[in-house]
């Protein structure tokens, strides 16, 4: 469809593979696996849900909320439902959010998803966003913690001053959709790649010296490290800069693209799932995106 190469893309980001969506599957039909996997395996039922938080970039359309879909959808009519969004951060966003919830004891139970199709917002003939972006959700259940396990530090930032670095133009309330719009390829996805490169390093190791700060802690002192997957180049100058060694760090940007939100909520199952993180461990989580938006999160695993 565009002029590149297997070659250009895995050296430049290290993408090898990665999944779209079918043309009738939205943001709601990959959010309810992932919720339907998460509820089975924290054995919760949708009925006892007191809150779903969606984070996304790509709802199934600008309102309702996709996460009132998804409480229609799962059957959870207890649960006030709402969606997020901060981009990359969204997820770290959402467990933040999420969490407030349940330390105020004003909620026992919260579903937190972050689903992406970003395929349906790339413009398949710009190569500098169509070769990178994939879709995917992951989800995770919150519930007050019995000791152990807790989020140790959070820290959010965002920066609206890099808001034309990253986003959609067309379809809200300043551009509204017309022909003109659409003749222009304004529902599309614009992306100054180069510059988001530059910033991403230096805020997300911005970003996780603060979280470790807030939480007493060191570099040595997290035994693994999710960072969002946007390009291999980023994660391997991140971890150089703080000092980790690449065995603690997860990668499925190779495997899955860049998700958005649902990369760090996806790459959390799959590293749960291939045990490389054991109950007690210092996880540490990191994203940047769009808005621009960026987070830092350490938890007791
Ligand atoms: O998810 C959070 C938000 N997004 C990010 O954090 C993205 C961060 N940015 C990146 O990952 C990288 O900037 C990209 C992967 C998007 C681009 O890599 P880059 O090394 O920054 O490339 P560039 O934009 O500086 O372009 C270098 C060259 C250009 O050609 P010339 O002008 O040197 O002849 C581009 O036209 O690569 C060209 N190029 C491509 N060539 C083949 C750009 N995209 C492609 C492509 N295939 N897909």
């Amino acid at each position: 469809m565009v002029d590149t190469s297997d070659e250009w893309i895995s050296t430049r980001t290290g993408i090898k593979e990665r999944r779209i969506a079918r043309e009738d599957e939205a943001a709601s039909d990959l959010a309810y696996e992932a919720s339907k996997k998460a509820l089975e395996s924290a054995n919760v039922r949708a009925e006892d849900l007191d809150m779903i938080l969606v984070a996304t970039i790509t709802p199934d359309m600008i309102f309702p909320a996709t996460a009132c879909i998804l409480q229609d959808r799962l059957g959870a009519k207890k649960a006030a439902a709402f969606d997020l969004e901060a981009a990359c951060s969204g997820f770290l966003y959402g467990l933040s959010i999420g969490s407030q919830f349940i330390a105020t004891g004003m909620y026992d139970t919260i579903l937190v998803i972050a689903a992406e199709a970003l395929s349906k917002i790339v413009d398949w003939q710009d190569r500098s966003t169509c070769v990178i972006f994939a879709d995917g959700a992951g989800a995770a259940v919150l519930r007050p913690s019995n000791g152990e396990s807790k989020i140790i530090s959070t820290y959010l930032g965002a920066d609206g001053g890099g808001a034309d670095l990253v986003g959609v133009p067309a379809g809200g309330s300043r551009l509204p959709a017309s022909l003109e719009t659409v003749k222009n390829r304004q529902h599309y996805m614009k992306m100054k790649g180069n510059e988001l490169f530059k910033r991403a390093v230096k805020i997300m190791v911005q970003a996780i010296e603060i979280s470790l700060e807030r939480g007493k802690l060191s570099p040595e002192d997290i035994d693994f490290f999710i960072p969002h997957q946007a390009n291999i180049r980023i994660i391997n100058a991140v971890v150089k800069r703080i000092g980790l060694s690449m065995d603690k760090v997860y990668i499925n940007l190779d495997r899955c693209g860049n998700m958005s939100a649902a990369s760090i909520a996806v790459a959390l199952d799959q590293a749960i799932k291939e045990n490389r993180i054991k109950r007690g461990d210092r996880v540490l989580f990191t994203s940047f995106g769009g808005g621009l938006t960026w987070a830092s999160m350490v938890v007791r695993f």
